[in-house]
């Protein structure tokens, strides 16, 4: 099944993620073949979960932190996310850039992540300079590696490719540019988990997504989502993507 993912990012004030919600809801109330998701600051991932009970309309956070409990002033857990989201974004090119996460920190985010019986959202994707220099395949290839090393099963995790270039700047990747990487991405799996684990996955794409280029996105082979940020504010362009997905 398709996933389709929007990203809030550090947006709307309270009222107004109740007034997005309300009208969301019977936008997407037919869709029953499309997995969509909202991925909302964890302040208001509480008020949307009982929002979305009757719906099919799944939530996730933006981020975890990589402990359980304990001192880490500011923080927040997969135990205390459970309850209330089955996904979490983990390794977007905002918190590597602007929190300086490393691999590494995105692979123990990951394992905590899983071990919290929820699933992850793993972005990754190249710069411009990296693409520019022809060095896509061989970043992404590092990404993927270092953020599952030791990670046994990856039933549970999506994988989103973001190029950083195509992130908030209008530029979305061609279907073609991202079908080559995604079809890469597959190949990788496919190394390190076997031919059926890589046929499962699913490799979503995101980076100026809207509902004039998803359909067209959707219909590559190896696009099995989308995953979109400043077009999923607006719950009619956000609802219009999803119906392109079906
Ligand atoms: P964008 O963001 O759709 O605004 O480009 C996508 C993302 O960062 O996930």
């Amino acid at each position: 099944m398709n996933l389709i993912v929007g990203n809030w990012k550090m947006n709307k004030t309270p009222s107004e993620a109740l007034e997005y919600i309300n009208e969301f809801k019977p936008l997407v109330d037919e869709i029953k073949q499309t997995e969509t998701v909202i991925a909302a600051p964890f302040i208001y991932l509480p008020m949307l979960k009982k929002e979305c009970s009757k719906t099919n309309i799944k939530l996730a956070a933006q981020n975890i932190f990589y402990e359980i409990e304990g001192a880490f002033t500011g923080e927040i857990s997969g135990k205390m996310i459970k309850p209330f989201a089955e996904y979490v974004i983990i390794g977007h090119s905002e918190r590597r850039k602007y929190f300086n996460e490393t691999d590494d920190i995105i692979n123990k985010k990951i394992n905590s992540t899983l071990v919290s019986n929820l699933k992850v959202i793993l972005c990754v994707g190249e710069s411009l300079q990296h693409r520019k220099d022809k060095k896509t395949t061989a970043f992404v290839n590092m990404q993927i590696k270092n953020a599952l090393k030791d990670v046994k099963k990856i039933d549970n995790i999506v994988i989103a490719y973001e190029p950083i270039w195509a992130i908030g700047t209008g530029k979305t990747a061609s279907a073609k540019q991202a079908e080559e990487v995604h079809f890469f991405i597959r190949k990788i799996i496919e190394k390190m988990y076997g031919i059926k684990v890589a046929r499962e996955l699913r490799i979503i794409y995101g980076g100026s997504v809207n509902h004039l280029n998803a359909k067209k996105l959707i219909n590559m082979p190896n696009i099995n989502g989308l995953l979109a940020g400043g077009a999923s504010l607006d719950p009619i362009s956000f609802s219009k993507i999803i119906n392109s997905a079906k």
